[in-house]
């Protein structure tokens, strides 16, 4: 028998898919014996965390108590089984005793399962069907062949490149826990938090779940609302979850001060601006802090574009104003890009280092440059994605071709979903950097596009076409077509399609850490893969790199 505690901290998986291998201690056999079929294959396939009370629902554990009866709880148990052996029921009903208990059931949900991992990981997963065939085979044919196919599966999936990139992800997410720059001195505890727009909210959540205190300060007290009801509804997920208990969520949410003054921004030890991205502004913004907060206060810019030297020339210390560079959707994206000027202290790095991984988020130090690492990499990437489209590939198949290549989202529809407004405005700052480049072709489709008043998905006008109730994707948009040289009717092989956007970002890459913009091909690794979703089973842009054999990759750019 087992017996959970309810401690939000108590959670169960069988994550080795994440690392490109399968759980081989029986896991694949057992489980499905444990919670049944279709339990197992959720929790096998995706690796994910499962919490106490759902533990208990699905027959993972058989009781849950508090952390401190565990030992008591224990003993009643083990008394109980002296008496009487365990007894565990299925789930009830028709539906679930045909998909459980017989051959044709367990054959639909197996072939279900395996059309949705197969869909989702597009076949760049070796475990996922290895991982399927062991299931199946246990299942059909008993425990013993079951445990034999794991073992040869298990063996086989070591060697993979694919599980070997994840593991070296892992192992490089792990080293990134520890801070390079020592650890900090300066403790955060209360954080200015300055807009309460998107990435504010998104900001001010990550932190007052972790015992920030936040002064979140709009100049909109509509804003200031949204914000605050936007954090206590993910809260309330997680406790719906019982992944947080109910007074804990209230305690996280009392950390929150919503505000339209700078008052109490005596206290920050970090202020954060996330306004309107225009310079101007943030200058302003840089006086106001300094005007409101200690002398030594940390200011920070969630800037994706604009260039943080010249903003830190607004402010008195200059060597206090460092980028910290979020990914939306903040809760979720786990990536922090920080961005250094030549002047920010090493001081300050380091406590703007341990602040995210407070916040849970996976690091890295760049630079200031153009579209800092990760943008500037996404940029070359998109805009040889949009050459395709140029040269006649419909935006729905080169969002494909992507797709099956193993990005989250096609390049097309993630312009359209980041905004017109805002790519316009990356393509823009960045292209005096890439157009003086021999040989360099740039589209200024984007920019017409944004300037003929379409702004993606927000405002349902952009590459596609969108219900103007429930804002879904529907086909691509014909006429966006007239801002490109094709129409969408030419069909380039996929192969092509594929490598040329890849070797866009790979080169741009190799090109940041040669200019020192990026300390180690690791970071670039942990940016590309955190930052955008590249290609996970390849290990980030520099392993792929060297799998590729950069010797093969200057010949694919040639040719
Ligand atoms: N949206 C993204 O995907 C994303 C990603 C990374 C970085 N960023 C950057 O984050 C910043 C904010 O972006 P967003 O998407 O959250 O924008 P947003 O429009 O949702 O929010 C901006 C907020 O700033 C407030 N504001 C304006 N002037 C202010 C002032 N003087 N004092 C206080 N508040 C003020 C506005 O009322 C608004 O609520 C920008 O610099 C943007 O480049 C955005």
């Amino acid at each position: 028998a087992r017996i959970a505690s309810n401690s939000p901290k108590t959670f169960m998986g069988l994550p080795e898919v994440k690392i490109g291998l399968l759980p081989g201690g029986a896991g694949t056999q057992l489980l499905p014996r444990l919670v049944g079929l279709q339990g197992a294959l959720d929790m096998i396939l995706t690796g994910k965390n499962i919490y106490a009370y759902k533990a208990k629902k699905m027959g993972l554990v058989d009781d849950v108590v508090e952390p401190d009866k565990l030992k008591r709880a224990a003993i009643i148990m083990a008394e109980r089984l002296l008496k009487k052996p365990m007894e565990r029921k299925g789930k009830k009903g028709f539906m679930n005793w045909f998909l459980e208990k017989t051959p044709v059931g367990r054959n639909v949900v197996l072939k279900q399962a395996g059309k949705m991992a197969m869909k989702q990981s597009q076949g760049n997963y070796p475990a996922i069907p290895a991982i399927l065939d062991c299931i199946e085979t246990g299942v059909k044919k008993g425990l013993e062949a079951g445990l034999a196919k794991e073992r040869e599966h298990f063996e086989a999936l070591m060697l993979t490149p694919e599980s070997k990139a994840l593991r070296s992800l892992f192992f490089a997410t792990t080293d990134n826990k520890k801070n390079p720059y020592g650890k900090s001195e300066r403790e955060i505890h209360t954080l200015g938090m300055i807009g309460a727009g998107f990435m504010g909210a998104g900001i001010a959540e990550v932190s007052v779940t972790k015992g920030v205190n936040v002064l979140l300060k709009d100049i909109a007290p509509e804003t200031l609302q949204t914000a605050q009801s936007q954090i206590w509804k993910s809260l309330q997920k997680k406790v719906k979850r019982r992944a947080l208990s109910k007074p804990e969520a209230q305690k996280q949410m009392g950390n929150l001060q919503p505000q339209l003054d700078y008052r109490a921004f005596d206290q920050a030890d970090m202020v954060i601006e996330a306004v309107l991205e225009k310079m101007d502004l943030k200058k302003v913004i840089i006086k106001d802090i300094e005007e409101h907060s200690p002398e030594d206060v940390i200011i920070a810019s969630n800037t994706s574009s604009l260039s943080l030297t010249e903003m830190a020339q607004a402010a008195k210390k200059p060597e206090n104003v460092i980028g910290m560079h979020y990914f939306s959707p903040v809760p979720k994206m786990p990536l922090l890009e920080i961005v250094t000027t030549e002047q920010t202290s090493k001081e300050v790095i380091s406590a703007c280092y341990d602040f995210g991984l407070k916040q849970g988020k996976t690091v890295v130090v760049v630079k200031d440059g153009p579209g800092f690492y990760v943008n500037r990499i996404l940029g070359p990437y998109l805009n040889e994605c949009l050459l395709l489209v140029d040269e006649g590939a419909a935006f729905d198949v080169v969002d494909k071709a992507l797709i099956k290549k193993g990005f989250p989202v096609g390049p097309i529809t993630l312009l359209d979903q980041v905004g017109l407004d805002i790519s316009a405005h990356v393509t823009e700052v960045t292209r005096p950097l890439f157009e003086p480049r021999e040989g360099f072709k740039t589209t200024p489709a984007v920019t017409q596009m944004y300037e003929a008043g379409r702004l993606g998905r927000k405002n349902g006008q952009g590459f596609y076409t969108y219900d103007p109730k429930s804002k879904k994707r529907k086909g691509p948009d014909q006429s966006a077509y007239k801002f490109f040289n094709g129409n969408g009717d030419k069909k380039i092989p996929l192969e092509d399609m594929q490598n040329r956007a890849v070797l866009a970002m790979l080169n741009e890459a190799v090109m940041c850490l040669e200019e020192g913009l990026i300390a180690n091909p690791t970071d670039g690794d942990l940016g590309a893969v955190f930052g955008i979703g590249f290609l996970p089973f390849t290990g980030g842009p520099f392993r792929y790199l060297d799998s590729w054999g950069p010797a093969n990759v200057v010949a694919e750019m040639e040719r």
